[in-house]
């Protein structure tokens, strides 16, 4: 399995510790030791077909927020096939991410110029999604500073607006990664942050 953007070269930002001042700030423990990777699925076909195999799951989660999402889940339960186009797309980076070797979710990226990227962005986070088993332990926010070092550039990311969780999720991750420098506002029918990362 080829790996880019390993979690080795990528400084670990403690939790913002609020008013609890003098508590030692940090995750869990157990969860700074967990090696994150991001795995490209393009080059192996086993880490394409697990993103095929779990996507109607991630759709069926975002139903939740938009009932559209179950014909979407529907579908691709009945013909994972279709996906295969989309993912070789040149402007398409599709990435798992693995948790101590273990698959635990997986990003879609796509790059300018591609359709649905708003003018003046390079990246915009597609799809980004944590198995329900590996959440809220820190596994979405590292891979997402992962991905974010690994291209860098002027980001977007969208979320529905009923997805809370969501909302919550990217504000917490970009507000960290950025230091609070984002700008996020609702954009048509969803919610939008967009940042420039650092080495940009
Ligand atoms: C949203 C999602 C990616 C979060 O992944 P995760 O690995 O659980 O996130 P993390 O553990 O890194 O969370 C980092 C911070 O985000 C916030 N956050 C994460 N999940 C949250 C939730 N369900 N409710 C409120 N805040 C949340 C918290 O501030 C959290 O820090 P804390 O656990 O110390 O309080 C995951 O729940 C998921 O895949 N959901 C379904 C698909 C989806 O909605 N994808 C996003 C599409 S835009």
């Amino acid at each position: 399995m080829e790996k880019i953007g390993l979690d080795g070269g990528q400084s670990f930002r403690p939790l913002s510790i609020g008013s609890d001042a003098g508590v030692t700030p940090g995750p869990p423990v157990g969860v700074i030791s967990m090696t994150i990777d991001l795995i490209d699925a393009k080059t192996s076909p086993r880490d394409s077909d697990w993103i095929k195999q779990v996507l109607p799951q991630y759709l069926t989660d975002l139903a939740v927020f938009d009932p559209d999402y179950f014909r979407l889940a529907a579908r691709y339960r009945k013909a994972p096939d279709s996906l295969d186009s989309w993912l070789s797309q040149i402007h398409v980076h599709p990435l798992v991410i693995a948790a101590d070797q273990q698959r635990a979710g997986f990003a879609l990226i796509v790059q300018a110029p591609f359709p649905g990227v708003s003018r003046g962005v390079d990246y915009r986070m597609g799809e980004f999604f944590i198995q329900p088993k590996y959440r809220r332990r820190g596994i979405g926010r590292r891979a997402a500073w992962a991905i974010f070092n690994r291209f860098p550039g002027v980001w977007e990311v969208t979320e529905l607006p009923k997805n809370e969780p969501a909302i919550a999720f990217w504000r917490s991750a970009i507000g960290e990664y950025t230091g609070g420098d984002f700008h996020d506002a609702p954009a048509g029918d969803v919610q939008r942050q967009s940042f420039r990362t650092a080495g940009a």
